[in-house]
């Protein structure tokens, strides 16, 4: 499945180098194009190509994570999803005063699904700090947790696959009403808690 990420900064990049640990390639873009991102795919590893927006976007599988105010902007204009899966990696809140958004009392990810028609999103990999996203996920022993939750199970076993790959031991917390709400950041218990999975 290829793989595409829009968003190049510390989750972006925390993602992308954890792909490329275990061999599985990406395309990376961010707002000022590939050129801008020479050192960086250079740094995050072999199998990590810097490409247009445009490019990640047509991935069968596509990580975004972009502040949360750029959101809108960064996803403007491409073309139709199209049942492509899309894991939202944000959080409604921005530096440096981590104020939460504005979401109408909807969740974030509720508020993210507006900005992909067509898309298949699966929550995830928001929960941890960019160096242990990036990290051996068997640092410490047994196998770090990630969380995933949407609406579409063949999406979500897709995903699930790729973390499995990744050597991270996810877990399903259910459709999107339910798990966006336990890994929202802030206000759900989940974030920043780095579970380990023995046995
Ligand atoms: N940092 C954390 O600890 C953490 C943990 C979990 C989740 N998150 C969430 O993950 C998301 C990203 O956070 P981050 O810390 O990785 O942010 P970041 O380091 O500031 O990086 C943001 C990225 O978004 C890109 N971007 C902005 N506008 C864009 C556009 N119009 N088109 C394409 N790319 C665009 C930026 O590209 P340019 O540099 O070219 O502008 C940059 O690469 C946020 O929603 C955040 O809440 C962060």
């Amino acid at each position: 499945m290829s793989i595409g990420i829009i968003g190049s900064g510390n989750i972006g990049s925390a993602f992308a180098r954890a792909l490329s640990r275990n061999g599985i390639s990406a395309t990376i873009s961010n707002s000022r194009g590939p050129e801008s991102l020479k050192d960086l795919v250079a740094d995050l590893g072999p199998g990590i190509v810097a490409g247009t927006r445009e490019e990640a976007a047509s991935a069968e599988m596509v990580l975004v994570a972009v502040s949360w105010s750029k959101l809108p902007q960064a996803l403007a204009g491409l073309p139709d999803w199209r049942g492509r899966i899309v894991l939202d990696a944000n959080n409604p809140i921005e530096q440096p005063d981590f104020k939460l958004a504005e979401l109408g009392g909807r969740l974030s990810s509720e508020v993210f699904t507006d900005l992909v028609p067509g898309a298949r999103v699966v929550k995830a990999f928001n929960h941890l700090t960019p160096a242990l996203l990036a990290g051996d996920p068997a640092s410490e022993g047994g196998r770090r947790v990630l969380f995933y939750s949407g609406d579409d199970a063949p999406a979500k076993k897709n995903v699930a696959t790729l973390m499995d790959r990744l050597g991270f031991f996810g877990i399903d917390l259910g459709p999107l009403s339910v798990g966006g709400r336990l890994v929202q950041f802030p206000g759900g218990p989940l974030p920043a808690l780095n579970l380990v999975r023995f046995g």
